[in-house]
């Protein structure tokens, strides 16, 4: 590795700016993060910038949604975006948007670049189009019902089915619908841009075989080579939030090009206030200096394949790696909302500190593109024992004694360590494997070797027992050198622990009253030096705090949009439960039931007493459905009603049961009522 200062540039994936920044997010932000400062203490020039995803079609329909313009959106979400990772410690040199002047300079420049280079090809396609909404629709615009005749599944987006999994074209949904404004669609010619990703397969084989990414995805190249590189259409009609194309009124560049230029754009806002910084340094086709991207494994063809092309034809280097990284899962499931575990960033925050879960991050990463999961019963036990059991219980068991006893001076020596203890200070293998670990992306390993490092250190104050020695005469000299012992022992764990725990490490500094650290201080140990009183470095994580993020984030349930409503009836779904076994569903005893009676219950303002007829018997059941029903609409008819459920006491009676129903509440709700023909008493199945 070189030893040199090295000038590197480091970016994480754009978010896009309609939606909050959650727990999934975070992985790629924490490993970037992590890896941006440990470059920083070595003494490189390490840039990290990053930027809002600013353009496209959802983003401008959400706009219209909440009547703002996407400009307003954007800023609002900015903000939020800002605050959320500021709050993660996540340290972006800068955060731009890709609707700025400088992505629009930078997108006309590369634009210009290949169509000047024969690179950018037009032709005229045929597409769905709104002929209420006056757009053409992007294929997550359009519903309609799945073409496959083994499902049919209703209400599925235009390319594919969530049901069985098929994939088609818009074209082939039957019965397909605007998911804006519930028109049928009509299909449309118009000239489109293209770019020739095809033209680059040579540079791009050549590349890809040079250690620029991960062998897995190196993999995923090599089949999508095989299956052929297609021309990418880079244009999309008006009406659309993003940059004209220069010489084309009227037509866009879709989000997905000008999407990466934002990380060259966020840089260059930065090189334009940063004397010495300078962007062609960096971007210039022969440059020295190293530009990595840090992205989830489902964006790598858009930065493996069509951004060195770009790059490439536009006369710009092309990034030293794309580094991607597995998905998040929590306890060992898919984020669910249901579940309450699609968890925002401000929620985890609202209840935790964000260094838990950058520890908890950094202790499961790898270099790999494996998935991750946030296992919560392992993240409380993992994060207590490791950081408070372990590392700051150094520093506890040794501060107090140089406080009360040395007037909070350190002593002028270190314990004299042999054999093993000898790896602790005078040695450097730690340093380097944890460092080397950090440099790979092998966070997890690194964090092992801390943690092994931190046992070792408790089991030399074990052995020392400085309590014991505290209270013998004539020991003072002794007590005193362990405890400086300990405390810098904790210092070179705080060190190597600063680019996970960038907080925790400024309190440690504060506390040993010390300068910032950097990676290689600790080779010269903290003697005949003061330091301040010792304040809890890190408290416990505990369980009524991840009770409550869960609870918040099942109340999160996304609200059903403006944008939603407007769809056709039944397509702003509530997200499923659970998924349950069979036997579950055996369990519901449901039945047919007649209501014989429909009855106002005085001093409730929803219920409504049914009593109902299920065959040979009758239960006496109050149903929130006052609301919706008058008594006399009731009588009379059929219904289900779950007829095993435990009778539940009410303040106006016992409830034997219930009823289905269905709807949002209010006036809208629906109770089921089965064909005629079926009979009180028989079993719903
Ligand atoms: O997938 C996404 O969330 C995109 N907003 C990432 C863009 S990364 C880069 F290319 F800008
Ligand atoms: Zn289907």
């Amino acid at each position: 590795m070189a030893t040199s200062k090295r000038q590197i540039l480091v970016t994480s994936a754009l978010p896009y700016a309609n939606g909050s920044i959650h727990l999934g997010h975070l992985v790629e932000y924490i490993q970037t993060d992590i890896w941006v400062r440990f470059q920083k203490m070595q003494g490189h020039t390490c840039t990290y910038v990053c930027a809002d995803d600013a353009h496209g079609t959802p983003i401008m329909l959400r706009a219209q949604n909440e009547g703002i313009t996407p400009e307003a959106l954007i800023n609002k979400v900015g903000t939020e975006h800002r605050a959320d990772f500021a709050d993660f410690l996540i340290k972006f040199d800068h955060f731009h948007s890709t609707h700025s002047d400088e992505n629009r300079e930078l997108a006309s420049v590369i634009y210009t670049r290949l169509r000047d280079g024969g690179y950018i090809k037009t032709r005229t396609i045929r597409q769905a189009y709104d002929p209420e909404k006056e757009m053409f629709l992007p294929d997550r615009f359009i519903k309609g019902t799945c073409p496959n005749p083994k499902c049919g599944a209703e209400d599925q987006y235009g390319d594919n089915c969530e049901v069985c999994g098929a994939t088609y074209s818009p074209t082939d949904l039957i019965n397909p619908v605007s998911a804006i404004s519930g028109a049928t669609p009509v299909e449309k010619e118009s000239e489109h841009y293209f770019f020739d990703l095809a033209a680059f397969e040579t540079m791009l084989r050549d590349w890809i075989n040079e250690e620029h990414m991960q062998p897995a995805i190196r993999k995923k190249l090599n089949e999508w080579f095989e299956a052929g590189l297609q021309d990418w259409d880079i244009s999309r009609d008006a009406p659309y939030f993003g940059f004209e194309i220069p010489d084309a009124p009227n037509k866009y560049f879709y989000v997905w090009l000008d999407a990466p230029i934002g990380y060259m754009a966020s840089f260059k806002h930065l090189c334009d206030k940063t004397p010495g910084l300078d962007f062609d340094t960096y971007w210039k086709n022969d440059s020295d200096a190293e530009v990595y991207h840090f992205i989830g494994k489902d964006i790598a063809y858009f930065h493996t394949l069509f951004w060195p092309a770009m790059l490439t034809g536009a006369g710009f280097r092309k990034p030293s790696a794309v580094f991607c990284h597995g998905f998040l899962t929590v306890n060992g499931m898919k984020m669910s909302k249901s579940r309450g575990t699609f968890i925002q960033a401000r929620t985890y925050l609202d209840h935790l500190n964000p260094e838990y879960l950058r520890y908890y991050f950094a202790a499961k990463l790898g270099n790999g593109i494996d998935d991750l999961d946030l296992n919560m019963d392992d993240f409380m036990a993992r994060v207590n024992a490791d950081l408070v059991g372990k590392v700051v219980n150094i520093a506890s068991r040794c501060a107090g004694f140089i406080s009360k006893r040395f007037d909070g001076m350190l002593a002028d020596t270190l314990d004299s360590f042999s054999g093993e203890e000898d790896l602790f200070i005078s040695n450097n293998t730690d340093s380097h494997f944890v460092r080397d670990q950090y440099e790979q992306r092998e966070f997890g390993m690194a964090m092992r070797a801390i943690t092994a490092m931190a046992d070792r250190i408790n089991q030399y104050i074990d052995t020392k027992q400085p309590w014991v020695i505290a209270k013998e005469e004539g020991r003072d000299r002794e007590l005193h050198v362990i405890c400086t012992t300990g405390l810098n022992l904790f210092r070179q764990l705080i060190c190597y622990l600063k680019p996970v725990l960038p907080k925790m490490a400024a309190d440690s500094e504060a506390f040993l009253n010390i300068a910032p650290l950097q990676w290689d201080a600790v080779s010269r140990p903290l003697l005949n030096h003061k330091i301040n009183p010792f304040k809890p470095l890190m408290t416990r994580v505990e369980q009524d705090k991840i009770d409550a993020i869960i609870a918040a984030s099942q109340q999160n349930l996304t609200p059903v949009s403006k944008h939603t409503k407007q769809q056709k009836k039944g397509s702003a779904m509530e997200p499923i439960a659970d998924q349950i076994e069979y036997e579950d569903f055996a369990k519901l005893d449901l039945r047919i039931a007649k209501i014989v009676k429909a009855e106002h219950v005085e001093g409730a303002d929803k219920l409504l007493q049914l009593t109902l007829d299920i065959g040979g018997e009758t239960r006496n059941v109050f149903a929130g459905i006052k609301s919706a029903y008058a008594p006399e609409d009731l009588e009379g008819k059929l219904t289900v009603m779950v007829a095993n459920l435990a009778p539940r006491k009410m303040r106006f009676g016992v409830s034997e049961g219930m009823v289905l129903a269905a709807g949002p509440g209010g006036k809208e709700l629906f109770v089921l009522h089965p064909d005629a023909g079926a009979q009180p008493g028989m079993r719903v199945k």
